[in-house]
């Protein structure tokens, strides 16, 4: 049959056809296009207009009061980004590094142990999971079992921190106790967190975001608004400590350390011409800082950010839902949701995309846990030179270097996503702590021998976590194991 009817076709589609059309229908077919391409984009028109009015309902079916913490209030006039953000309570979902799940670090990895010797993180380290759980995760962490803690803990984790800070001021929410406000701070990270609520605008409502841009000379509301939704998740997803200034008449009060800049290098110098600390070490009598999670910060270095794409890009894709787009708003891990998150920007099938992130992850893991064993050894080495008689003289370069060491390791391993943010930057910073390590060690090794040691330090087994606490004890309790063969 497909003979029969081609010599038809080949006769009638000669190609000469079209050339010799008479004007009017020439002129008849360009006025049709018109026509056609006006009524399209009419369409256009109206498909964003109920896009639109989807998003911000034309009557709000509950007023929002300017500090209402409660999210299912903003729920009722926005039912789909509310029922959305209330998936981020699932916790069954595993990725290699990441996904919802109370992921235990110190069982995976017990030379944390050692690193984070005599500090709260020893004790006990797990992975995040959602936003619905900040507050009661907060709250039950052994780290905040003292009777004063700073409230200031609260900051990154609930939509009544806006509210209360307003009630009570900035500087007394942060200097008054922990537990007197937990009766008070009650809902988990929401929707006041990141919008205004009567135009849902993206706004900060964090003082310490807009401060430390202010202090490196940048004003909040010049943001575009591509950044702002980054911006959001920075106010919270970042490097930050607690300062004590009687004479500013700050106490605990929250500060993100960017005044020199955001990179490893601007951050460690503010906290060296401070002089501040988390804690000393108990075994090699260091000076640490203990980084947070500074993923805005890593993020900036990455080549996501220099082209532009935003944390809620990956992480807060687009859905569409009965003809409405809207932003998911169940934050995630990105690889859960591969073909909204990645593949509306990258033609790769999502197994070449899940592949690719895990080479990356698995790349930076190795070196990471390389840097965790020149740092556990150094850590010892210096312990070993206090045990044969080193002064604190000695020791202050080998201290040095291992402080600007450990936090170049912390500052990834503390890190979200297993360097994937901005692979060449954490690899740069676990090669570089690795080599500090090492330096430290080689400069122990030449005090040892001054001290007539030739020999290593004979190093304790501390492959499990039972046995690196125990090894730990012992130095937190002002002996220490004997490392002198
Ligand atoms: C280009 C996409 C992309 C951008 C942009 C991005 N992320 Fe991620 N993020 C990822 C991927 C991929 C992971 C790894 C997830 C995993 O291992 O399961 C991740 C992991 C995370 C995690 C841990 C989630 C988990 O389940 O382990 C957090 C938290 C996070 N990112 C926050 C941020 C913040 C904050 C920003 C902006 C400053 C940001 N991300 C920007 C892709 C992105
Ligand atoms: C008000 C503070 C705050 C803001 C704002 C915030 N986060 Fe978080 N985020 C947290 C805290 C706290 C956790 C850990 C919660 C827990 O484990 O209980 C977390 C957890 C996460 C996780 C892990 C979720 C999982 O299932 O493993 C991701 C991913 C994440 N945030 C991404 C983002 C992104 C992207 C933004 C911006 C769009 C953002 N966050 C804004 C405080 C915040
Ligand atoms: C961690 C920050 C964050 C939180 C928390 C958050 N949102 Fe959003 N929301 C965003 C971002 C980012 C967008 C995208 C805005 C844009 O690009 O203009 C958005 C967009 C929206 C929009 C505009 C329509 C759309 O879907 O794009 C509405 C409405 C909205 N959110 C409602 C809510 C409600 C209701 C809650 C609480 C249940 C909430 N949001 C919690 C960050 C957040
Ligand atoms: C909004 C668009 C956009 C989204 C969404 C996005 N990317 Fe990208 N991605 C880019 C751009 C642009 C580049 C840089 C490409 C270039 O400059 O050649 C890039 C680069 C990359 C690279 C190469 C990095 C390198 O250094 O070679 C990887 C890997 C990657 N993206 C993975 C992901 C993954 C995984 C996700 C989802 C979690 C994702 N991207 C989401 C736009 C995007």
């Amino acid at each position: 049959m497909a003979a029969e009817s081609s010599p038809n076709k080949t006769k009638a589609n000669n190609g000469k056809g079209l050339l010799w059309l008479p004007l009017w229908m020439g002129l008849a077919i360009a006025g049709l296009l018109v026509v056609v391409v006006v009524l399209l984009g009419l369409l256009a028109v109206s498909i964003m207009e109920r896009r639109w009015e989807a998003q911000r309902p034309a009557v709000v079916v509950r007023p929002i009061g300017e500090w209402e913490p409660d999210n299912a209030v903003w729920g009722q006039n926005y039912p789909r980004e509310y029922e959305s953000y209330l998936r981020t309570r699932i916790t069954d979902t595993k990725t290699k590094y990441g996904g919802s799940h109370p992921r235990d670090y110190l069982e995976a990895d017990p030379l944390q142990v050692i690193l984070f010797a005599g500090y709260g993180f020893s004790k006990d380290y797990r992975q995040a999971r959602g936003h619905y759980y900040a507050v009661e995760d907060v709250s039950k962490t052994a780290r905040l079992a003292k009777p004063f803690q700073a409230a200031t803990c609260w900051s990154c984790k609930s939509p009544d921190v806006p509210r209360l800070m307003d009630k009570m001021g900035v500087k007394e929410f942060y200097a008054a106790n922990f537990h007197d406000l937990a009766d008070e701070v009650t809902h988990p990270i929401g929707c006041q967190d990141c919008h205004d609520p009567q135009t849902l605008k993206l706004r900060i409502t964090r003082p310490a975001l807009k401060e430390a841009l202010a202090a490196m000379g940048r004003d909040i509301n010049q943001a575009t608004h591509q950044e702002m939704r980054s911006l959001v998740c920075a106010q919270c997803h970042v490097e930050y400590y607690f300062r004590t200034d009687p004479q500013a008449g700050m106490k605990n009060y929250l500060v993100f350390p960017w005044a020199q800049g955001t990179t490893l290098e601007a951050m460690l110098a503010h906290y060296d011409e401070l002089e501040f600390k988390d804690y000393v070490h108990p075994i090699s009598g260091t000076p640490i800082v203990k980084a947070q999670h500074p993923d805005y910060e890593l993020y900036l270095t990455g080549i996501h950010a220099y082209r532009n794409v935003s944390c809620a890009d990956c992480h807060m894709p687009y859905r569409t839902e009965g003809g409405v787009k809207y932003t998911d708003h169940h934050v995630r891990s990105p690889l859960l949701n591969i073909a909204n998150s990645c593949a509306v920007c990258h033609r790769w099938g999502e197994d070449e995309i899940r592949t690719r992130v895990e080479g990356i992850q698995t790349k930076t893991e190795t070196a990471k846990l390389a840097a965790e064993d020149a740092l556990v050894k150094a850590h010892f080495d210096v312990a070993a030179a206090v045990q044969a008689g080193a002064t604190v003289e000695n020791l202050a370069l080998p201290r040095k270097l291992l402080r600007h060491g450990q936090f170049r390791w912390d500052f990834i391993s503390a890190n979200n996503g297993m360097g994937f943010h901005s692979a060449q930057e954490s690899m740069r910073l676990l090669g570089e702590a690795a080599n500090l390590a090492q330096q430290v060690r080689v400069e122990t090794a030449h005090l040892l021998a001054r001290l007539g040691t030739t020999q290593s330090p004979t190093y304790p087994d501390v492959s499990t976590r039972e046995k690196a606490w125990e090894v730990a004890q012992t130095f937190v309790e002002g002996k220490g194991v004997n490392l002198l063969p």
